[in-house]
């Protein structure tokens, strides 16, 4: 079985590209080695992170991302189990959108839902793979250039 967990947090202060970058080339290289697999998204004043693979492994680095000093309120979600992966050719993808732009994207309705009011949503967990699945459609499409450099750095 598949573990995966679902985590909204605050930034500390403004998030850059290059903040998003380095957060993810750090996570490409434990994350690859830890065969974890799953997408950081920063929308403004929130970072958003679905994470899945083996269930110690997931754990571990979600107690080290909890301490990391680049984010507050870091809150868990969503956890639970599924029979695969959502994410099955890369370790970490990473995309900063605006609110506007998250408006937009047909296929990110559900996630735009979520975000805007994450404590009284009631998404189940299946509709939350589903959701992952269709931001992971979404953002192949609209950056195909950066989803194919992620795959190869794999
Ligand atoms: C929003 C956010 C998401 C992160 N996601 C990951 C991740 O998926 N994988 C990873 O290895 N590190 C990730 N990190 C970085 C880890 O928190 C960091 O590498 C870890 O705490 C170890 O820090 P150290 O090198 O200072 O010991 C993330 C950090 C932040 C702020």
């Amino acid at each position: 079985m598949i573990y995966y967990i679902i985590y909204t947090s605050t930034p500390n202060g403004n998030v850059t590209p290059e903040v998003l970058n380095d957060i993810t080339q750090e996570s490409i290289k434990w994350n690859s080695q830890q065969n974890i697999t799953g997408m950081l998204l920063n929308v403004e004043d929130k970072y958003f992170q679905f994470l899945e693979g083996e269930e110690m492994q997931v754990r571990k680095l979600f107690d080290m991302i909890k301490g990391d000093s680049r984010h507050t309120n870091v809150t868990i979600r969503v956890q639970g189990y599924s029979n695969e992966r959502v994410f099955t050719e890369w370790s970490m993808g990473s995309w900063m959108l605006t609110n506007k732009e998250l408006i937009e994207l047909s296929g990110l309705k559900d996630l735009k839902a979520y975000l805007d009011d994450p404590v009284n949503n009631s998404l189940q967990s299946k509709k939350f793979i589903s959701m992952m699945s269709n931001l992971l459609q979404t953002w192949i499409s609209h950056e195909p250039e950066r989803a194919k450099r992620l795959k190869s750095d794999h």
